[in-house]
């Protein structure tokens, strides 16, 4: 059999193990392997790379993409899901294996409706994508997340300060909510619960009143106080898949430091993790799954099953229906909230 792979969306820690994986399998099953550039793009446009053994040795252990990355969706182009068709019947592509969020796997699973064979592998520092437990890239970021906090902390606690933690999350907020907890932030703020400023400063108040004073507040930048704007863009420009850009500009980690400065008259900073979280190199958790998820493709792929996607669900790497996975988002459930809120103050 002949497999294509591509990466598309934002990248995320454990991309290249994903690779690997599927090209150590796929060799050893006697398969061959092209990989096609900077996502939908170069299934677009026809640039390809041949990938065996010796080209993806080590670089599970690397973060981004070998093969670049971008958000170019073929859905806005003209004719670009036909054009995808014409360049992997030109290379003789049997399975199309995408690697990606909501947005490429959407794509790949329109492009299944059309008669092409593909297989998903969920990608997301997010970890927002159904059908999975969890997305590879997650565990990386939000270890990205958890080491800021610490770092934070310490310089907090000497100035007595508030340091406000903007972390990225735009409709789910996994990673503030995980990253918070593990790095003890003592107010967490997602987009799945609006917020009150007012009751975020009551609390900083009190904790230092009570002699505890500094404070951590870990923000994801899809978080709404109603109060406030009911949403902080940070630019007014779009991706190609429609998403507002947050985390380049003023947004909700700025302004609410403005406000808990202006409204309790304590001293705060902002800092905005940005891209520092889907960068360097990946966790072991991020490795292993990725490898994991890249051989389970194969095998799908082997098995002839079209229109599915190899997910994490408990222990086990499984096959489970492409369009199970991009349905709705996966958001924070209410019970996670609740229990990171006992810590908070
Ligand atoms: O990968 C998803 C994500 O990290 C979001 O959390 C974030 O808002 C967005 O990507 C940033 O995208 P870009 O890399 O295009 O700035």
């Amino acid at each position: 059999m002949h497999f294509g792979i591509l990466t598309g969306g934002g990248d995320a820690p454990g991309l290249n193990a994903v690779i690997r994986g599927v090209v150590v399998r796929a060799e050893s099953g006697g398969h061959k392997v092209t990989g096609f550039l900077r996502g939908w793009k170069g299934a677009i446009e026809n640039t390809t790379v041949s990938l065996n053994r010796e080209a993806v040795r080590d670089i599970h252990t690397q973060g981004g993409t070998i093969l670049f990355s971008s958000r170019t969706n073929p859905k806005r182009i003209e004719n670009g899901l036909e054009r995808i068709k014409e360049t992997l019947k030109e290379n003789d592509i049997d399975v199309l294996i995408a690697l990606g969020g909501e947005d490429t796997l959407g794509v790949a699973d329109s492009l299944g409706e059309m008669g092409v064979f593909v297989i998903g592998v969920p990608k997301t520092i997010d970890n927002d994508l159904s059908a999975t437990d969890y997305t590879f890239g997650f565990d990386s970021a939000i270890n990205n997340v958890m080491d800021a906090i610490d770092k934070l902390k310490t310089t907090a606690k000497s100035h007595e300060r508030v340091m406000v933690v903007e972390i990225m999350g735009r409709h789910a907020g996994w990673m503030a909510l995980y990253g918070g907890m593990a790095g003890g932030a003592h107010v967490i703020l997602t987009p799945e619960k609006e917020f009150d400023t007012d009751e975020v400063c009551a609390l900083l108040k009190k904790r230092y009143e009570q002699g505890r004073r500094y404070a951590i507040v870990a923000v994801a930048e899809g978080a709404i106080d109603p109060g406030l704007a009911r949403h902080v863009y940070h630019s007014a420009e779009t991706d190609s898949f429609g998403h507002v850009q947050l985390g380049t500009g003023i947004g909700i980690g700025e302004v609410l430091k403005n406000e808990i400065e202006d409204r309790t008259g304590l001293e705060t900073r902002h800092v905005v993790l940005g891209h520092v979280q889907r960068g360097g190199s990946p966790s072991a958790f991020d490795r292993v799954l990725g490898t994991r998820l890249g051989v389970k493709a194969v095998e799908i792929g082997e098995s002839g099953e079209n229109r599915k996607m190899a997910a994490l669900r408990g222990t086990e790497v499984v096959a489970v229906d492409l369009s199970e996975a991009v349905g709705t988002l996966k958001t924070v459930p209410e019970e996670h909230i609740k229990t990171a809120e006992l810590f908070f103050g």
